[in-house]
């Protein structure tokens, strides 16, 4: 009996949109959204076309976030694609002579491999506390927390890519684009999902991935091949990349000029430069407003890391006032998460709101407050995390 994903295979000669495709099969949830993966009310909150993951559910999970509890972030719906099929293009006025190259997933697999740990986090995440915390309106899917994961990633340098393609000596940037659907928004497309990278970030650390967590990307993180950009926003990682331009001038897109920069009062009126680095997060594994018992010792797990180096240090405090330091159960690595878990007797009955700061190895540590910016990105305030105490 083959096997859901041999099936799927198997109907997939060309792209075709999850949902249809899922049919019977899939649970109702997947026509919906266009994601193709299960997505458990206990694991995931579906926002329109995205599934945020509960962070809480983390809790007994490794430092690997397993794929079948990995947020998606889609503009569109999931591609269902054929690695027989797939290929790869190089193109523009950045190679040699600006002839096209096209490599199979045959032969990029055939190339070097790298293998890297890193967490994946969107831009939003965290954006509805600027709302629910800090009282100020933003536009964007209302994330909580659950817009991350940490995965290992196995594919080839980009740089090993671009270098066999022949990028020439005054190429400045590379456009990566993904083969899912025009991203159509307010009756206008944007055409489809892709977004500059100064050509020296290319050549420095990006991987194009085609296994996550030591298997073949699943369809709705990539599949067969994605870009994945270690510690920057979640949206420089292009899913299901079908090609990739090399430019001797520079590139934009809606993704780094509309999108994905800070806008508000606080930054120039054509907005901050376009986002690049992850901030500093750390977040309880506790599902808010849950109930604990006063006077038992309790295990508070949670999570930190930074997209500017790894985390140093958390401290959490339970009284708002008085902060005391959480053990690391994990080394801290550049590109990753770090565990944490401190010990805690709630001694009266009643409402509390736990705190949890994270400092990194560069000497950031999250703020009271995040400073606004309309789209509501890279929320790094101490997150006020309510509970109740019976
Ligand atoms: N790539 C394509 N082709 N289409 C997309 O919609 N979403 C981006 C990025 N790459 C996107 C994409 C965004 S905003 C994020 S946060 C990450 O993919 C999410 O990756 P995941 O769905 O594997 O978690």
């Amino acid at each position: 009996m083959p096997d859901r994903r041999s099936l799927l295979k198997l109907f997939a000669a060309a792209p075709v949109a999850a949902g249809a495709l899922a049919g019977a099969a899939a649970p109702a949830a997947a026509a919906a959204t266009g994601i193709v993966k299960p997505l458990p009310p206990a694991l995931f909150t579906v926002r329109g076309t995205n599934a945020e993951s509960n962070f809480a559910s983390f809790h007994d999970t490794g430092p690997l976030t397993p794929a079948d509890r990995f947020f998606v972030r889609n503009h569109t719906s999931t591609p269902v694609l054929n690695e027989t099929d797939w290929r790869l293009t190089i193109w523009g006025s950045g190679l040699h002579g600006s002839r096209p190259v096209e490599f199979s997933y045959g032969q990029l697999r055939a190339l070097p491999s790298v293998t890297r740990t890193a967490f994946l986090e969107c831009a939003g995440n965290g954006r509805s506390l600027y709302t629910t915390q800090q009282g100020e309106t933003v536009s964007g899917t209302a994330w909580t927390l659950g817009a991350i994961g940490a995965a290992r990633w196995r594919g080839v340098r980009l740089a090993d890519v671009l270098r066999r393609a022949g990028v020439a000596s005054d190429a400045v940037d590379v456009m990566p684009r993904g083969l899912d659907d025009e991203y159509v928004t307010g009756g206008v497309s944007l055409g489809r999902v892709r977004r500059p990278l100064p050509l020296g970030k290319a050549l420095d650390g990006v991987i194009l991935a085609y296994e996550m967590n030591g298997e073949p990307l699943p369809y709705d993180h990539g599949y067969p091949v994605r870009v994945i950009v270690p510690s920057w926003i979640g949206i420089a990682s292009i899913k299901w990349v079908g090609d990739i331009e090399v430019s001797t001038a520079p590139l934009s897109s809606p993704w780094n000029t509309e999108n994905y920069r800070l806008f508000g009062a606080a930054y120039p009126p054509g907005g901050s430069a376009p986002l690049t680095r992850q901030t500093i997060k750390s977040v309880f594994e506790l599902p808010f407003g849950a109930t604990v018992e006063a006077g038992e010792p309790r295990l508070l797990t949670g999570r930190a890391w930074s997209g500017a180096a790894p985390v140093r240090r958390v401290e959490i405090s339970t009284d708002g006032t008085r902060w005391r330091p959480a053990r690391l159960r994990d080394t801290p690595r550049r590109d990753g998460w770090v565990r944490w878990t401190a010990q805690w007797r709630p001694r009266r009955a009643g409402e509390a709101v736990l705190l949890a700061r994270a400092t990194d190895a560069a000497g950031n540590t999250q703020p009271v407050r995040t400073v606004h910016n309309t789209q509501g990105y890279l929320f790094d305030a101490v997150v006020r995390h309510p509970v109740t105490v019976i």
